[in-house]
């Protein structure tokens, strides 16, 4: 299982009332629900990460809220490379992390709005924003590939990320600011 959507280029968008906005504590136990759907492992484990992520300035959680329930979230993290780190190491910068929209809420836009916010948290801070996605991801290629995203590099590593080498493709995009 890849936890990724079915690809199905062209299927009609349908239309919702969706809040963007950025998370709060009570937001994180769904939040660390919605990544478990796809990551596995502990919920309160994946819920403290995401309370750290709160506090550091570095770091944008967003949450996407549909009368009033919490259907997809999306973050944003600084990176910045560690002398430990291997010569691969993705370059310093802000990256797109995490997307995920709840099955029953997909198709109604909502990536793309948790997208958009993000890269307006980061255009407030920097001129360009990284994220790497993995090559098998259709949805997610098309998606990034409408905000002006293009290919870095298939060869890099990223710090606690342990990605299968040639899988996984860094993506960057220029910010208005
Ligand atoms: C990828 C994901 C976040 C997209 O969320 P979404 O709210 O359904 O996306 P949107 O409705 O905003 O779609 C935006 C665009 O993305 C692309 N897209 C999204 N889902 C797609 C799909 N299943 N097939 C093909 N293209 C897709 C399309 O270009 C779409 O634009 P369109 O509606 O004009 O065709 C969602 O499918 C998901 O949560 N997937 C599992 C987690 C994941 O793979 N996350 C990304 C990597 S971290």
């Amino acid at each position: 299982m890849t936890g990724f959507a079915e690809y199905q280029p062209g299927a009609a968008r349908q239309s919702a009332d969706v809040l963007v906005r950025p998370a709060v504590d009570a937001d994180l136990t769904t939040c660390a629900e919605l990544i478990v759907t796809r990551t596995g492992g502990p919920v309160d484990k994946r819920r403290s990460r995401l309370e750290a992520d709160l506090q550091n300035p570095d770091r944008y959680t967003a949450v996407a809220e549909i009368n009033g329930d919490v259907v997809g979230y999306g973050a944003v993290i600084r990176h910045q490379i560690s002398p430990a780190d291997p010569p691969t190491t993705a370059p310093d910068g802000y990256y797109l992390i995490g997307l995920i929209v709840s099955t029953d809420w997909r198709r109604h836009g909502i990536g793309d709005l948790l997208t958009q916010d993000r890269m307006c948290w980061t255009a407030e801070r920097a001129d360009e924003i990284y994220t790497f996605v993995n090559l098998s991801n259709a949805p997610i290629l098309d998606l990034t590939s409408r905000f002006g995203f293009t290919e870095v590099t298939r060869d890099f590593t990223f710090p606690n990320a342990p990605l299968e080498p040639g899988t996984c493709v860094l993506l960057r995009a220029d910010l208005n600011r």
